[in-house]
């Protein structure tokens, strides 16, 4: 969960235990290659190399560089440009052809060399008497180059959220004087004995087991009654399939509160995707920042019992029954760590409109299957009063369109104004994966599921790598169609 608080007036007394997931509840919360193309020749640029050849380490040190180049019609042409590398002594590390992006009916060879930029330069004006130069890398878009000074700080690897999750925003081991168990001491200290816990938990950790009193148990019981009641003709598919494991292998129960160990042991398997107890709300940036990771931050207190279907604030009940279950199903596992990979690094404005795509679709969101309206938002699929507003009929519905959803305001004490519809979470997915596109950013990243890192695309070594991973991919591919083929006598 998160919420930017800090920035914003106490939220009043909303209805049931729903938006607890609310956090979000903060209304300011409302508050081919990526795009390294290659820079184009530069007829002066003997004049700019000149200038850096004072540096006598930049101008022969080796690195790889790529050119793009067309064919003049005439018989042997490739065969003379290559020849030109090889008299050069330059490496030629990959080469292809390629149709031309500029000339549909034309092919152009891309070479990847290992060169300095002497030998560049050499080759540059070598090649220009036998080909059409297109485009050059000369190196210059090292990592190093590309502009981060303004990027926001962003963990790079899974233990970097070690940095992060503990920056919680409200609540934590302190309540405010309207939340319902301010006065109750014996709740506060309970509190901080779970604040304190979360605030001790290091990457890598097992999640602490909880022995939860008769008194939380009970709350739970109640919540976990009253909304099972409604999830046979509220909830959507793939919540309905998931939550019956969950009975199995995490002992989902009216009577047993499943712990958050065996709760992330079990996604971890299905998904990838792992918990992180949290003590109270993160901001926006943090919370996103977790998907990326499949890391999931979640409360591990129970809300106060005085009013089990009302908490101001997202408590382990939300986590369980209104998150986890979708969690464990893989498309909604993967839309979910791309609006956290889409976050890394973004302006402030952009996690804005991050985090209100997430409010209205992984906490408010409805599907529709069968021609029916189902909920996949666990701020609906933990709130009983909400859960049958949105699908009353009488709420107002709208398809997902994150270019429109990123404005709406997300309403912290009344249901929302407004629900987006998906027909599915590839659907939403695909919307959000072009609006992700739409972020300023001097890179891209990529998730390393072998490292439980990022990794960060912004020069032509990086790209190329992946582009060496894809390659090995569609080889594994192929070898499948071809047995295949070979099965079926095609
Ligand atoms: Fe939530």
């Amino acid at each position: 969960m998160y919420s930017n608080k800090s920035e914003q007036p106490r939220r009043g007394r909303s209805f049931d235990s729903m938006n607890i997931g609310l956090s979000f509840e903060e209304k300011h919360l409302n508050n081919e290659m990526n795009k390294v193309a290659f820079p184009k020749i530069d007829e002066n640029k003997d004049n700019k190399t000149d200038n850096k050849t004072d540096n006598k380490t930049a101008s022969t040190e080796r690195s790889r560089a790529a050119i793009v180049f067309s064919l003049k019609n005439e018989v042997g042409g490739l065969v003379k440009a290559l020849k030109l590398f090889q008299e050069n002594h330059v490496n030629l590390v990959h080469i292809e052809s390629r149709k031309s992006k500029r000339r549909n009916s034309e092919f152009e060879i891309f070479v990847d060399c290992d060169s300095n930029h002497e030998q560049l330069n050499e080759i540059i004006q070598l090649l220009k008497s036998h080909v059409n130069v297109v485009d050059m890398d000369n190196s210059t878009l090292r990592e190093e180059d590309v502009d981060m000074e303004n990027v926001p700080w962003f963990p790079k690897k899974i233990s970097d959220l070690d940095k992060c999750a503990n920056r919680v925003l409200m609540y934590g081991s302190d309540l405010d004087a309207d939340h319902p168990g301010f006065k109750d001491n014996v709740y506060r200290k309970r509190r901080k004995y779970f604040a304190d816990l979360a605030m001790g938990y290091r990457h890598g950790d097992p999640i602490p087991r909880i022995e939860f009193t008769e008194e939380e148990v009970r709350t739970w019981g109640v919540v976990f009654r009253e909304l099972n009641k409604l999830y046979p003709t509220h909830a959507c598919r793939e919540y309905l399939k998931n939550l019956p494991l969950l009975t199995k292998h995490c002992q989902y129960r009216e009577d047993n509160i499943p712990q958050l160990e065996d709760v992330s042991r079990f996604l971890r398997e299905r998904t990838g995707f792992t918990i992180r107890p949290v003590a109270g709300y993160l901001s926006p940036r943090d919370f996103l920042a977790g998907l990326a990771f499949r890391l999931f931050h979640c409360t591990q207190y129970v809300r106060h019992s005085s009013d089990p279907l009302y908490t101001p604030e997202p408590d382990t009940c939300h986590e369980l029954l209104g998150h986890v279950p979708l969690l464990a199903e893989p498309s909604f596992a993967q839309f979910s760590q791309e609006i956290g990979l889409a976050s890394l690094g973004a302006s402030d404005d952009s996690v804005q409109k991050l985090a209100t795509c997430y409010f209205f679709t992984v906490e408010f969101g409805l599907c529709k299957q069968e021609g029916k309206l189902r909920a996949y938002g666990a701020g609906l699929l933990s709130s009983i009063s909400e859960l049958k507003h949105a699908l009353s009929g009488n709420a107002r519905i709208t398809p997902f369109d994150p270019n429109v959803t990123c404005n709406q305001e997300c309403l912290i004490t009344t249901f929302q104004d407004v629900y987006f519809v998906s027909d599915s979470f590839e659907e939403a997915k695909v919307k959000m994966r072009e609006f992700a596109k739409t972020i300023k950013r001097p890179f891209t990243v990529r998730y390393n599921p072998y490292t439980q890192s990022v990794d960060v695309l912004k020069d032509t070594m990086s790209i190329n790598s992946v582009v060496e991973e894809l390659r090995h991919e569609l080889d594994i591919v192929g070898d499948a169609l071809s047995r295949l083929n070979k099965q079926l006598g095609v």
